[in-house]
C-alpha cells in the first residue's frame, strides 16, 4: 500500500527516538492525590513498534501523553531524539510537537469547516509549508489510508470511523519520528482497524517509532513488543508472539 516510499530517516540513528526514565505523574494534593504513572523505564528505538496494554485507570493515556510532551512528568524525565524535553524552551517543545510527533488520540479533533485534505494540510502549512505542497502531502497521506474520496468532505458530513481515518492521516502526514495513538482503531469496524495497523507498521518498518494503545490482542501482535501497565507501573512485557499469553500472566482487569 505504501511500496517505495521513502524512509523516515532520524537525526540520531543510534539512540531510542523516545525514551522514559523513571517516569511518575501525580494529579491533585492531598486527600485528592492520584497517582497516574511510577517509575517508568521505557525505550523505544526508530523501527520499533511498541503496543501498550492494561485496565483502563492504569496510566496508559498518561504514558503518551507524556511521551508527546503534552503533559510533564512529576518525576523522572522524558527525552525525545535524546533531548530532554523537560529542558526544551517552549517554542522548541512546540516545534518538535508539530514537527516529530504525530498524535492520534481518542477526541478526533478535527477543525469543522476544513475539508479532510484542509485538516491533514494544517500542520504543514503552520509549519511552513507552501499551500500546494501540503495540499498534495495530504492527498497523497488521504489515499495510503483508504480514503481519497474524503478529501473534500467536511468533519460535520463523515461518519465517526470516517473523521477517525482522517485524524489518522492527519497523525501520519509529513516526515513524522514518533507516533502516539491511543486506541486509534476504537471506533473503527475491523476491516478498517486493520488497515490503520497495516499504516502503522509500515511507519516503524520506515523507521518512525509507534507507540499505540490498544485494548485488543490481535491489534498488539502487529507490535514489536507489548507493555502491560497496571495501577501506572509497567507489570510485564512481551515480544510480538503472544501478547496473549502475557494478559493470562497479569490479571487482566476489563478494560
Ligand atoms: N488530569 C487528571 N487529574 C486527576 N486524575 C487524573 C488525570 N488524568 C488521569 N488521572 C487519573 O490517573 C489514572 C490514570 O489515568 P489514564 O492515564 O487516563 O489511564 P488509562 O488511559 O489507562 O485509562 C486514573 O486513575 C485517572 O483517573
Ligand atoms: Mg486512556
Amino acid at each position: 500500500m505504501t511500496g517505495g516510499a521513502a524512509p523516515i530517516t532520524g537525526r540520531r540513528p543510534g539512540g531510542p527516538v523516545l525514551e522514559l526514565r523513571a517516569a511518575g505523574r501525580v494529579h491533585g494534593e492531598g486527600p485528592r492525590r492520584v497517582r497516574a504513572l511510577a517509575a517508568v523505564d521505557l525505550a523505544v528505538a526508530s523501527g520499533e513498534f511498541v503496543a501498550v496494554m492494561g485496565p483502563s485507570g492504569s496510566g496508559k493515556s498518561t504514558l503518551l501523553h507524556l511521551a508527546g510532551g503534552l503533559d510533564a512528568p512529576s518525576e523522572g524525565e522524558v527525552l525525545v531524539e535524546g533531548a530532554p524535553l523537560a529542558s526544551m524552551r517552549p517554542s522548541t517543545l512546540a516545534a518538535l510537537r508539530r514537527r516529530s510527533v504525530g498524535y492520534v488520540f481518542q477526541e478526533f479533533n478535527l477543525l469543522p469547516g476544513l475539508t479532510a485534505a484542509e485538516n491533514v494540510a494544517f500542520p504543514l502549512e503552520l509549519d511552513g509549508w507552501g499551500l500546494r505542497q501540503a495540499g498534495a502531502a495530504a492527498r497523497s497521506v488521504l489515499a495510503e489510508c483508504g480514503i481519497a474520496d474524503l478529501a473534500d468532505r467536511r468533519p460535520e458530513d463523515m461518519s465517526g470511523g470516517q473523521a477517525q481515518r482522517v485524524a489518522i492521516a492527519r497523525a501520519l502526514v509529513g516526515p513524522r519520528r514518533l507516533l502516539l495513538a491511543d486506541e486509534p482503531t476504537g471506533a473503527l469496524d475491523s476491516k478498517t482497524g486493520s488497515t490503520i495497523l497495516e499504516l502503522l507498521r509500515d511507519r516503524a518498518d520506515r523507521g518512525a517509532a509507534v507507540v499505540m494503545v490498544t485494548h485488543e490482542a490481535r491489534f498488539a501482535a502487529w507490535a514489536d513488543r507489548t507493555v502491560y501497565l497496571r495501577d501506572g507501573r509497567i507489570a510485564g512485557s512481551t515480544g510480538p508472539s503472544d501478547p496473549a499469553a502475557l494478559l493470562g500472566t497479569v490479571d487482566a482487569g476489563a478494560p
